[in-house]
C-alpha cells in the first residue's frame, strides 16, 4: 500500500500496451519535474496490467482494484490499452473501460486547443478559432455494454448493442458542462446528439438540454445534429466553445477535433468525477503501427499529466506542462508526426528540463 505523502499526492500509474509504454514514463518524468519545481510531494505507483500480463496470467482489471483507488489514490495516470495479440481487446475493456464505469467517472474532458497554426490542417486559422472542448458522457450510451447474440455464428445470428441514457447520466453531464463553462469563463455551449434518429434516447437528451439550459441564462446554448457538428467542427472550429455530447459521438469528435489541432499525438483527456479519484490519459491509443519505434509523440501524454496537476489543484505545475509543450512546438522540439526528428525519450527529457527550468 502506497504512503499517504503528507499534503502530496497518491498517483497510480497504468502505462499499458504500445505507445503507451513509451510515453507514459516520458509524462511521469515531467510531471516529476514540475512537483519537484513547485515543492509537491508525489508517491507513485505503478501497475503492469495490459496485454503482456493479461496473456501471461488472464489478469485484466483485478477484483479490488476499484476500491484500492477510492482509498489510496487520488488520482491515475494512464498511458493507452489495445493490443492485436487479444482480438477483442477484453483486457481493454475490462481496464480502462471498467475504471470509467466502475469509478463512475462520467465528465470525459478533450480539449481542441491548437497550439501553433502551423499544425492544422485547416487553411489560415489560428490559434484563437480552434481552441474548444468535447465534454463526453463517459459511463453510459452505447457503451453500457448491454445486447448480445442470437444464434451466434450462424447464418440467422442476430447481434444487439442498446443505447442505454439515464435521467441522471444526461442530465449531469449536460450541467457538467455548463458548469465547466461557467468556470472558464466561456460563453458558449453546444449539445450534439441525433435526436432525428434515434427518437427515444436522445429525445432524453433534447429535453434535458431545454430544461438545464434555462438555469444558464449567461451561456449561449445551442443544438446541432452529430453528423452537422464534425462538419461545423472541421468547416469553422471558432464557432465552438464547449460541445457536450454521448459516449460515442464525444469519442469520435474528440478524434476529429485533434485532427483540428495537429494529430493524436498531442490530444489529452480527463475521465472526471468531481471531488473523486479521477483518470488521466491521451486520447490515442496504443498505435500499434508505430510502438516499439520510439517516435510516438508524448506530448498528449504530458498534456495528461498536466490536466492531472489541474485537478489535483496544482494549476501553476498544469501551466508549466502546458507552456513547455507549447515552447517544444515553437522551437521544433518535436517527434516526426509533428514533422521534427526527435525521439520519444528525447522530447520528454527536454520537456521535463524546460518544466524544471
Ligand atoms: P490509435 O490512436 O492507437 O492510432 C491512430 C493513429 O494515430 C495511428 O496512425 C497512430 O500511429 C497515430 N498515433 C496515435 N498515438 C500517437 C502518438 N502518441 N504519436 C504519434 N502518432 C500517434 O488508434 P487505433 O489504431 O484505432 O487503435 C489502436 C489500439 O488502441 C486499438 O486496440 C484500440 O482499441 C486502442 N485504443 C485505446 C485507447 C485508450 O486506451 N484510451 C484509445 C484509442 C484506441
Ligand atoms: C478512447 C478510446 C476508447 C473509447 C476505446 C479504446 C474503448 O477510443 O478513449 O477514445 O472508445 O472510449
Ligand atoms: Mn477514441
Amino acid at each position: 500500500m502506497p504512503e499517504r505523502a503528507g499534503s502530496g499526492k497518491r498517483i497510480a500509474v497504468i502505462p499499458g500496451d504500445g505507445v503507451g509504454k513509451e510515453v507514459t514514463p516520458e509524462a511521469v518524468k515531467i510531471l516529476r519535474a514540475a512537483a519537484k519545481r513547485g515543492g509537491r510531494e508525489l508517491a507513485l505507483t505503478e501497475f503492469d496490467w495490459g496485454a503482456d500480463r493479461y496473456l501471461r496470467d488472464g489478469t485484466s482489471l483485478p477484483a479490488d482494484a476499484i476500491e484500492m483507488f477510492r482509498r489510496e489514490f487520488d488520482a491515475i495516470l494512464l498511458g493507452a490499452l489495445g493490443d492485436p495479440r487479444v482480438p477483442d481487446n477484453q483486457h481493454a475493456a475490462d481496464i480502462l473501460l471498467g475504471l470509467r464505469f466502475k469509478l463512475d467517472l462520467y465528465a470525459n474532458e478533450r480539449p481542441c486547443v491548437l497550439f501553433d497554426p502551423r499544425l492544422t490542417p485547416l487553411k489560415n486559422r489560428t490559434e484563437k478559432e480552434v481552441n474548444f472542448w468535447v465534454i463526453r458522457e463517459n459511463t453510459e450510451g452505447l457503451y453500457a455494454g448491454m445486447g448480445g447474440f442470437f444464434k451466434k455464428g450462424t447464418p440467422d445470428e442476430i447481434a444487439t448493442q442498446e443505447d442505454v441514457n439515464t435521467r441522471k447520466g444526461v442530465e449531469r453531464i449536460i450541467r457538467y458542462a455548463f458548469e465547466f463553462a461557467r468556470r472558464h469563463g466561456l460563453k458558449r455551449v453546444c449539445m450534439s446528439d441525433k435526436s432525428n434518429a434515434l427518437t427515444c434516447g436522445h429525445n432524453l437528451w433534447t429535453r434535458v438540454f431545454a430544461e438545464v439550459r434555462r438555469e444558464y441564462p449567461d451561456i449561449q446554448a445551442s443544438h446541432m445534429y452529430i453528423d452537422n457538428l464534425l462538419l461545423q467542427m472541421v468547416r469553422d472550429p471558432s464557432q465552438f466553445q464547449v460541445i457536450v455530447t454521448c459516449n460515442l459521438f464525444g469519442d469520435i469528435a474528440s478524434d476529429v477535433g485533434a485532427g483540428l489541432i495537429g494529430g493524436l499525438g498531442l490530444a489529452p483527456s480527463g475521465n472526471i468525477h468531481p471531488g473523486r479519484v479521477s483518470l488521466f490519459e491521451p486520447v490515442h491509443g496504443s498505435a500499434p503501427d508505430i510502438a516499439g519505434r520510439g517516435i510516438a509523440n508524448p506530448m498528449g501524454a504530458a498534456l495528461a499529466a498536466g490536466m492531472m496537476c489541474e485537478f489535483l489543484g496544482w494549476a501553476a505545475e498544469a501551466k508549466s506542462i502546458e507552456g513547455a509543450v507549447r515552447s517544444a512546438i515553437g522551437e521544433g522540439k518535436t517527434t516526426p508526426d509533428l514533422g521534427g526528428s526527435m525521439t520519444t525519450q528525447q522530447v520528454g527529457e527536454w520537456l521535463a528540463a524546460r518544466v524544471a527550468s
